[in-house]
């Protein structure tokens, strides 16, 4: 069974970026300690036009072969004239408005969006499903979710975009790693206890 992993950006409040959705104060840092992780661990995880500027283009993915976005995050690479943000691995978007794909790469769910991921985890073999986000999706796809991957960093927002746009539950998940920066930032893993 494939796992689906939930591998996001946030403030240490929770949030993962403004009540607009925007992280970019969070952007700063990724320095060169926590770029070196990113390359060692999740180098799959930048997108495409990032992995070129960084020289990274030939890594190979380590842990997922799959992203899923929803149609509000990947508007963003849409918006730089950016049709394809991760090409390295197979792209998936949740929209029930995207009429058809912008590109060969990107595959558009419209319906059944827990259903689909059910069948991309139950494929045999290859790697992981990384969940990209943002929150609404991420809220919509949370009973699939098996694991966490939360970069912390430390800025609190007070106010902004949830992890989850979801309504209340409490689930409980185990930890599995916590790695520290230099710079205040934090890297866990969770796994989810079923
Ligand atoms: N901090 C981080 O690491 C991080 C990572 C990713 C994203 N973000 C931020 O998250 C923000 C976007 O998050 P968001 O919550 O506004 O939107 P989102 O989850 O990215 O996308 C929401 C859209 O996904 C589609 N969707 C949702 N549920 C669906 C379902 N069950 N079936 C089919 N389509 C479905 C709908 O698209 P249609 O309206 O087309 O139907 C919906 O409007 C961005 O600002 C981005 O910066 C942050």
């Amino acid at each position: 069974m494939r796992k689906l992993t939930y591998y996001i950006a946030c403030s240490i409040d929770g949030f993962i970026g403004d009540p607009g959705g925007d992280g970019t104060a969070m952007i700063r840092f990724v320095d060169e300690e926590f770029l070196a992780f990113l390359k060692a661990e999740y180098p799959e995880t930048v997108p495409t036009q990032g992995r070129r500027a960084l020289g990274m283009d030939d890594l190979p993915n380590k842990r997922f072969d799959t992203v899923i976005q929803g149609r509000a995050s990947y508007d963003l690479a849409l918006k730089e004239g950016i049709t394809s943000p991760y090409a390295h691995l197979r792209e998936y978007v949740a929209s029930r408005t995207l009429q058809e794909s912008p590109d060969p790469n990107v595959e558009i769910i419209a319906d059944d969006l827990a259903g689909k991921v059910r069948e991309l985890k139950a494929e045999e073999g290859g790697l992981g499903i990384y969940l990209c986000g943002g929150s609404k999706v991420a809220g919509e796809l949370f009973d699939e979710i098996d694991e966490l991957v939360i970069k912390t960093y430390p800025l609190v927002y007070g106010t902004g975009m949830p992890m989850f746009g979801s309504g209340f539950a409490i689930s409980e998940f185990a930890l599995e790693s916590v790695r520290t920066f230099g710079n205040g930032a934090l890297a866990r893993r969770y796994s989810r206890k079923r």
